[in-house]
């Protein structure tokens, strides 16, 4: 049997666990990504392919994660191993942790990049340089930014540096004081956004761009970006929220702290999408206009309230802790993996990855630049091909095995003790749901985008 408590300690009740995994989920997925793909995939039916993803594939796999890891209390690859055992499967279903700890990987070393354009507009919006700037400006001075491959990669260094420095003193101490003021702050500064976009009067268009089914315009592709995303943005598929389930205590319901964690993840998304397309629409801007939607509609909103200087440089700092928040989570799989295999000290193992990391980010970094035209993958520079590959592939897979491994693989009974489930609907919505709909879910989206149906 394996322990009660993980070596890497413990979450001291149900909130730290709720605030650590809203930490990880809550980042830039939310308020940087999810609109420009939303944008860019034509809103609508995008968002509604999201929702039913979240809804279908990420809950059920959220919960997945969690009793695994609370079963195995180890980083995901070892507590797959000790799980695989118990219940004698095969060897294969640990690759499952190894996936996950070379996507964590990989996504980190694009994320510190944007990241780092979020610590540089601190000083831009605090210092007032966008008080008054209309939309050509903000964009001009986005791609200021995107083209000094120097500057980029300063605020790269400088998010890589703390986010090694939080994860070297482990994970517990000091996130949750954090987290428990600094969200609810992101939050109101988002509600703030939205009533700027509001009273410049593109609410009405917004609204319709994100909810209105217009049926032409989700593309193939997109279907696939909005389950990728849906992954993403709640973290799964890679074993963050395995390597964090590891510390939860017996006592805390999964299925409820879940859908608390996934409901406040898309909420904060789909406040964040339609203050930015309120505002995208009250200046007649391109909704579709990629990576840069948020850096450039939030400064130009911002620019144009009273006390936006401040408001501003407040915004992108909690933006900056979001992201931050997000970051360790990346990390945690690989770091609590070296600590238990090599006995390492837990500094150490986040040094060497995060320099490793920092230094495939330098990669995404000249995407932007000296590199716009050194394409990997089709048509896609190194950040939009490591993002393809992670989201859209990765991440899926990996939610797709999870959730087979917890419905055929792991013992009902361990299953079933681990949820405290007891009622026979609550075991057929469970088997239902890691059985069929979720693999379902994702190898009809596979299927449908990598076969040429038409
Ligand atoms: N969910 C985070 C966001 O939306 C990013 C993130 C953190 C993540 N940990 C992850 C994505 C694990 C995939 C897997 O910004």
């Amino acid at each position: 049997m394996t322990p009660d408590e993980s070596k890497h300690g413990m979450w001291s009740n149900r909130w730290l666990f709720v605030l650590a995994a809203a930490g990880s989920a809550v980042g830039l997925g939310n308020i940087w990504k999810f609109p420009y793909i939303a944008g860019e995939n034509g809103g609508g039916v995008f968002v509604v392919a999201y929702l039913f993803c979240v809804a279908l594939v990420g809950v059920p796999v959220m919960m997945a994660e969690v009793l695994i890891g609370r079963q195995g209390r180890q980083s995901p690859i070892n507590s797959m191993r000790a799980l695989v055992q118990q219940s004698d499967g095969s060897k294969a279903w640990s690759l499952i942790g190894w996936a996950g700890v070379l996507a964590g990987f990989l996504i980190l070393s694009f994320y510190s990049v944007i990241a780092g354009w979020g610590l540089y507009y601190i000083g831009q919006l605090a210092s007032g340089s966008f008080t008054g700037v209309d939309g050509a400006a903000a964009a001009q001075a986005l791609a200021a930014l995107h083209s000094n491959p120097v500057l980029m990669a300063v605020f790269h260094t400088v998010f890589m540096g703390i986010t090694v420095y939080i994860v070297s003193r482990g994970v517990v101490s000091g996130l949750e004081r954090a987290i428990r003021w600094l969200m609810p702050l992101l939050f109101i500064l988002l509600i703030v956004l939205l009533g700027y976009g509001v009273a410049s009067g593109g609410f009405a268009e917004g609204f319709d761009f994100m909810f209105g089914l217009k049926w032409d315009a989700l593309s193939v592709d997109g279907l696939l970006v909005a389950l990728g995303h849906a992954a993403f943005t709640l973290s799964i598929g890679m074993g963050a929220i395995m390597a964090y389930g590891a510390y939860v205590p017996s006592s805390v319901s999964i299925t409820r702290t879940v859908i608390t964690i996934a409901a406040l993840d898309t909420v904060v998304a789909l406040i964040a999408g339609l203050a930015i397309f309120s505002i995208v629409f009250a200046n007649g801007l391109e909704p579709g206009s990629g990576p840069g939607l948020m850096f450039i509609t939030v400064p130009l909103a911002f620019g144009q309230m009273p006390l936006g200087a401040l408001f501003g440089g407040v915004f992108f700092i909690l933006v900056s802790f979001a992201a931050i928040t997000s970051a360790i989570s990346l990390t945690e799989p690989a770091i609590a993996f070296l600590v238990e295999e090599y006995n390492a000290v837990r500094s150490r193992v986040a040094i060497s990855l995060g320099a490793a990391c920092w230094l495939l980010g330098l990669a995404s970094v000249f995407s932007f630049n000296i590199w716009s035209d050194v394409y990997v993958v089709g048509e896609k520079t190194v950040f939009d091909s490591i993002d393809y590959l992670t989201a859209n592939i990765m991440l899926p897979l990996g939610a797709l095995f999870i959730a087979l491994f917890a419905g055929y693989v792991l013992p009902k009974a361990t299953v079933m003790s681990q949820l405290g489930i007891t009622s026979k609907f609550a075991v057929a919505i469970w088997t239902t749901s890691t059985r069929v709909l979720a693999p379902l879910g994702v190898l009809i989206v596979f299927l449908y985008t990598i076969l040429p149906i038409d």
